[in-house]
């Protein structure tokens, strides 16, 4: 547990902000709370882009034409989610055309049966969920299922975010998660009802249960209350990760998987910080 103390200004800003205090420019940003919101949107937009290079092989793989439609749709929105928070960047003073140009946001892991935990394998931002490969199309349908969800109850918090532009660029983006979201809920009903193809599906989903609930981070650390009393987000990654397993929970009952059990501290850590 981080035992960080907060200056007198730190504390003031956490007062003025969970008053209602919002910021609408890149100018009026105090310079501790303009290193956290650049924190959260680098991590989004890499998160967005590798997403978009994930699922691009899927256009050709997915199992009917209507399905490629489908995915090449998820393609475009997961890129274009990329370019408004990248613009978001830029207009706080970064230079994302050049981190994309010389990053490699499209790598993914080679090795099938593994689990990071909370490690990083490149210096890019992404959510580490990005690293792993979508092998099957059964782990498409559970990125949807999982992943997409997960993000969209992230977007949530984000509705009510101190930072105006990012609070203007997120509803759009929401929507196409959701979306997202019911093709993996369709073919999980689908798939679930196949005997085969429903073991298949339960060996992937231990597989990557652990994976997604990896990206909600140590839900011990002292970052999510930070970002709390920053206003950008409202609830702690605890509180949303909570929300989420429950959903999963009844999804998983009625298609008759069964959830596995996820130890946080079993879970490879980060090096630490130097
Ligand atoms: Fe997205
Ligand atoms: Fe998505």
């Amino acid at each position: 547990m981080s035992t960080h103390t907060y200056s007198a200004e730190e504390l003031k800003l956490f007062k003025e902000i969970k008053e209602g205090r919002t910021f609408d420019s890149s100018e009026e940003l105090p310079t501790f709370y303009r290193k956290h919101l650049l924190n959260l949107l680098w991590m989004q937009g890499d998160s967005e882009y590798s997403g978009a290079l994930g699922y691009m092989p899927w256009i050709a793989k997915a199992p009917t034409l209507q399905e490629k439609v489908l995915v090449a749709q998820m393609v475009k929105d997961e890129m274009r989610h990329a370019s408004v928070i990248y613009r978001l960047l830029d207009e706080l003073g970064q230079n994302t055309a050049d981190h994309v140009n010389n990053s490699d946001l499209g790598f993914k892991l080679d090795e099938d049966q593994i689990n990071i935990g909370f490690k990083r394998i490149k210096p890019d931002y992404r959510v580490n969920i990005f690293y792993y490969d979508i092998k099957h199309w059964t782990d498409y349908i559970l990125f949807n299922f999982l992943m997409d969800r997960a993000a969209g109850h992230q977007l949530l918090d984000t509705f009510n975010s101190s930072y105006l532009p990012w609070k203007k660029a997120i509803e759009g983006i929401y929507k196409e998660e959701v979306m997202h979201l019911a093709h993996g809920d369709k073919w999980v009903k689908i798939l679930s009802r196949e005997p085969e193809q429903k073991k298949f599906l339960q060996e992937r989903l231990n597989l990557w249960w652990p994976r997604v609930m990896n990206i909600f981070g140590s839900t011990v650390g002292a970052t999510n209350d930070l970002y709390v009393n920053l206003g950008l987000k409202q609830r702690t990654n605890g509180e949303i990760r909570g929300v989420f397993v429950k959903e999963i929970e009844e999804m998983c009952k009625e298609n008759g998987l069964t959830l596995p059990v996820y130890k946080e501290e079993e879970q490879p850590q980060r090096e630490a910080k130097a």
